[in-house]
């Protein structure tokens, strides 16, 4: 089917890159932001495609009268506000974007550890109110913590990513096997909750996360923890946590979801009967509060448009013809691995295979495709370095590349982890990425004769 012959109703707004991109492409773009659901489903079968946000459920009452319905695009992570087993069934092909809100779910779920922590909410209200209290604000630190990821997805990756740096042993549990990598371990629930000093949740709302942290799931934890959860507000029972947080066995709660809040995540109170455990959050000093708003910065706002439009596209094999580039890395730039004494080492191998080493190891020149000198470098180093990290492999590779700014940037866009922040020396720039299986790459975009 052309384009042309696509039509699309647009049942929220949303960055207006999503509108006009699609129409570029040549889709029939409608929108309906106020019609309730059952009015919208009087004209549902005039559209192949629906982009939502959260609006109402797409249940089967409306697959069933969406008759001509090929696609829905949710522009958010989940998809739990669709009856995706049914309109699987319809063949209705169906999008969601986590890749977009990844990043800030990430840094708000971080944000709000170090908030919790610290304390950084109370005192400053306290301030506010004229009081200067230091003792009574002494913070914790993460250093040394154990934290804890339930759901190593597309968000609990992220939060692991942004640990990175805080010097804290990151643990993950799901329900799909391997899925940890260089930045949080794979363990089952029980050591997760044996070890923890803080829990972040990040798993989907289904039957068996549904009230998962409950008074028998708290009590698992062999010690007091905080609480982070930017996933969904039913994955917690309320009543159970404020009695963890009167008890002190959870030492404080980051929430960005609640129990109570609506499906559509834009309103809390259907009437002034507030559940006794949310008045309790409410006045509590230990909990801090936020409106379903993890995902949702200025970035994500785009971002999520621009997933969207990318995987429409792609569905109807619209998206840009990817075009053979340059062989991204030119040749291999060195090998370096860890050696118990590099220095003996690298005199064994200049006594009994003539190899010419120095300080750093051996380099080796070479002519590359366009007859430049070139060189590749061997090296042996110290056992305890800290060079490789956070790939716990005793070796690693560089290679040579051509544009390094350019080609982090592109690799960065397919969600490649980057590591640090390049260097720029006189003989070269350098980078450094993670690949699937946890080796770290370095990248260089060399300077050969700074080496001469
Ligand atoms: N607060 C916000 O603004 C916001 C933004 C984006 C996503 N979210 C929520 O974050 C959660 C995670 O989203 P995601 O995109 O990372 O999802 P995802 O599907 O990429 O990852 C979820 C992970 O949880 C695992 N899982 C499922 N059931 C489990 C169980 N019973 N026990 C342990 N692990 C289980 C899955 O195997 C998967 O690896 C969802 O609830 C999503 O709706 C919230």
């Amino acid at each position: 089917m052309k384009p042309s012959a696509i039509r699309i109703l647009h049942l929220d707004s949303n960055h207006p890159l999503l509108w006009e991109q699609l129409e570029a492409a040549g889709f029939l773009n409608e929108a309906d932001y106020t019609s309730d659901k059952a009015t919208v489903e009087t004209k549902i079968a005039h559209y192949h495609g629906i982009v939502i946000r959260s609006r109402f459920k797409i249940d089967k009452t409306f697959l069933d009268a969406a008759t001509q319905l090929q696609f829905i695009a949710r522009v958010g992570a989940g998809l739990e506000s669709i009856d995706i087993e049914y309109a699987q069934q319809k063949g209705v092909h169906l999008i969601a974007a986590p890749e977009g809100n990844r990043n800030a779910v990430g840094e708000q779920a971080l944000g709000m550890l170090l908030s919790l922590m610290n304390q950084l909410n109370r005192a400053d209200r306290m301030v506010r109110q004229g009081q200067w209290v230091r003792e009574g604000n002494r913070g914790y630190e993460l250093e040394g913590k154990t934290v804890g990821i339930i759901g190593y997805g597309n968000m609990g990756k992220s939060l692991a990513k942004k640990l990175q740096g805080f010097e804290v042993k990151v643990l993950c549990y799901d329900i799909q096997e391997n899925v940890g990598d260089a930045f949080a371990q794979q363990v089952d629930l029980a050591t997760l909750q044996a070890e923890a000093d803080v829990l972040s949740l990040h798993i989907p709302w289904t039957p068996e996360t549904d009230k998962m942290v409950n008074a028998a799931f708290i009590q698992q934890f062999a010690k007091p923890f905080w609480l982070i959860n930017t996933s969904r507000g039913k994955n917690v029972v309320t009543a159970d946590l404020v009695t963890a947080l009167e008890s002190g066995k959870i030492l404080g709660a980051g929430l960005d979801v609640l129990e109570y809040e609506k499906l559509s995540f834009e309103s809390l109170f259907t009437d002034d009967n507030r559940p006794e455990a949310l008045a309790y959050l409410l006045q509590s000093e230990k909990v801090l509060l936020t409106p379903h708003i993890a995902g949702w910065t200025f970035e994500s706002h785009q971002k999520l448009a621009q997933t969207i439009v990318d995987k429409i596209k792609m569905h109807y094999g619209l998206a840009e013809q990817i075009v053979p580039e340059q062989p991204r890395v030119t040749g291999l730039g060195g090998f370096f691995f860890k050696s118990n004494n590099p220095k003996a080492l690298r005199e064994w191998y200049g006594t009994h295979l003539g190899i010419p080493v120095d300080d750093y190891g051996w380099s080796f020149w070479w002519k590359d495709a366009q007859g430049q000198d070139a060189m590749t470098q061997w090296s042996p180093f110290e056992a305890g370095s800290d060079y490789f990290q956070p790939s716990e492999k005793p070796f690693m590779l560089n290679y040579r590349v051509s544009d390094l700014e350019g080609l982090l940037e592109k690799l960065a866009a397919q969600g490649v982890t980057i590591v640090g922040e390049p260097q720029s020396y006189d003989y070269g720039k350098f980078g450094w990425i993670m690949d699937p299986e946890g080796n770290k790459i370095e990248l260089w975009e060399p300077i050969d004769s700074g080496f001469k």
